[in-house]
């Protein structure tokens, strides 16, 4: 008998998981919750919301669904795992206690000071008399952090007091980022390479995949917003074997003992986002899940079965299976929506030559009438896989410049700093 695998979600990390689960043979068939207008094409798209956690549980049951896989945020934080597997369906994610470790700041940082695990150093407010009064004094520039999910977006580097207390009351008197924001933390200001690396763990074993780098300012240069990743490549060359191993004695295997001293043993994607400073790599943040848009160039490099993989760990058997990576280099582009991350105007039609397409992740689109049109901020991720990051930049541009949308606009400098980084020219 086939597998019938639903997979939770809706942009272009749905979209990379979905290919790379359609390579196992036993699979007959993907569902996604919700999908999007170009997800369709490799699955069938179900008008169930990422959130509808109901919804999915009666959808997983009524298709007899064998395998589930969750991979954004608010589904996991919400217990989307606990509830499909609590109705019998194996599901791949960690169930809700464990997703805190993204869901609240104010938890991971206080996980990492109890457990020695490095990361800048911090205080946590819930009072903003008190977070002002601590600003006082605090050197700068200072970061400040709302507690809760915000879409990336939650994150402001003050460069000045000024700055900073505006911050703090735009978080927590004004609810500029809703109850998120309620609670703030404020942290030292770090600076190095970011490096982000997804390891697979059934809370016993961790495989960490091939590390990769964002971009995640909106303009060249790193100028503009932050947003949710304008590009990717892999693998990051700042981070060396040297440093790998490292991470994984300081950072890794530490997060998830700690995880289990807390009660909250992890299974799933864990990503850490690192910086590497001078004195050291440390935690920037934790995310209970695949990074988007990393995995738009971590899975097209991974050479084992995701879905053996994906199953072991919710077995627990992660040690038994081997996860490995073909050696190459990987590019993704993110087209934007022009405004992207302040407004934009959507629904405008994409034309995407066949040949391609396949190399296309698709995140903010829709299908009207049968056209694929632009219908979220970030709409599409145009990637490449090459011998050398040179040569994948070069084909996944090539790709860009065949594609077309009104008001599409990208970075033009993903890369960039990699391949200075590592000694290659453009
Ligand atoms: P986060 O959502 O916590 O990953 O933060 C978003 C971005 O803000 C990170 O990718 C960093 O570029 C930057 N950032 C966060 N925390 C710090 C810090 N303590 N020092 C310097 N930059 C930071
Ligand atoms: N690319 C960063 C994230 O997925 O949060």
């Amino acid at each position: 008998m086939g597998m019938r695998i639903m997979v939770v979600g809706g942009g272009g990390r749905e979209h990379a998981v979905i290919r790379a689960i359609r390579k196992n043979p036993a699979v007959t068939e993907i569902f996604a919750l919700p999908g999007n207008g170009g997800i369709a094409a490799d699955a069938t798209c179900v008008d169930i919301g990422a959130k509808d956690i109901d919804g999915m549980v009666r959808f997983a049951v009524d298709q007899a669904i064998d395998y589930a896989i969750v991979t954004p945020d608010d589904p996991l934080v919400l217990g989307a795992v606990d509830a499909l597997t609590a109705a019998g369906i194996p599901c791949f994610g960690p169930d809700r206690k464990a997703a805190i470790i993204e869901g609240s700041k104010a938890f991971s940082k206080n996980l990492m000071k109890k457990y020695g695990i490095p990361t800048a150093a911090y205080e946590v407010f819930d009072d903003m008399d008190k977070a002002l009064a601590y600003l006082d004094t605090a050197p700068c520039p200072i970061v400040v952090k709302a507690d809760g999910l915000a879409l990336g977006k939650g994150v402001i580097i003050a460069n000045d007091r000024e700055e900073a207390r505006q911050a703090v009351v735009d978080m927590m008197a004004n609810a500029k980022f809703g109850k998120s924001g309620s609670t703030v933390v404020i942290e030292e200001f770090l600076t190095g390479p970011e490096v982000s690396v997804l390891a697979f763990t059934d809370g016993h074993t961790v495989k960490p995949m091939v590390s990769s780098m964002d971009h995640k300012r909106a303009g060249d240069n790193d100028t503009g917003l932050n947003t949710g990743g304008m590009g990717t490549v892999a693998p990051n060359p700042y981070y060396t074997p040297a440093i790998a191993k490292r991470c994984m004695e300081e950072i890794f295997l530490p997060t998830v003992r700690a995880m289990n001293a807390e009660g909250r043993p992890f299974k799933g994607c864990l990503y850490f986002g690192l910086m590497l400073t001078p004195k050291g790599p440390r935690v920037i943040e934790y995310n209970c899940r695949f990074g988007d848009p990393e995995t738009q160039v971590v899975l097209p490099l991974l050479e084992s079965d995701l879905l053996t993989v994906m199953q072991a760990v919710t077995e627990e058997r992660l040690d038994q299976v081997e996860v490995t990576f073909s050696g190459k280099a990987a590019a993704c582009v993110i087209m934007a929506s022009e405004g992207y991350p302040s407004h934009y105007e959507k629904g405008f039609p994409i034309t995407i030559p066949a040949e391609t397409a396949p190399y296309v992740f698709s995140a903010g689109t829709a299908l009207r009438d049968g056209q694929l049109v632009s219908a979220g901020g970030r709409v599409l991720g145009v990637s490449a896989v090459a011998d050398t990051l040179t040569e994948a930049l070069q084909l996944a541009y090539g790709r860009v410049s065949t594609i077309h949308f009104d008001g599409a606009f990208y970075r033009h400098d993903i890369g960039r700093r990699a391949l200075q980084a590592g000694k290659e020219s453009v």
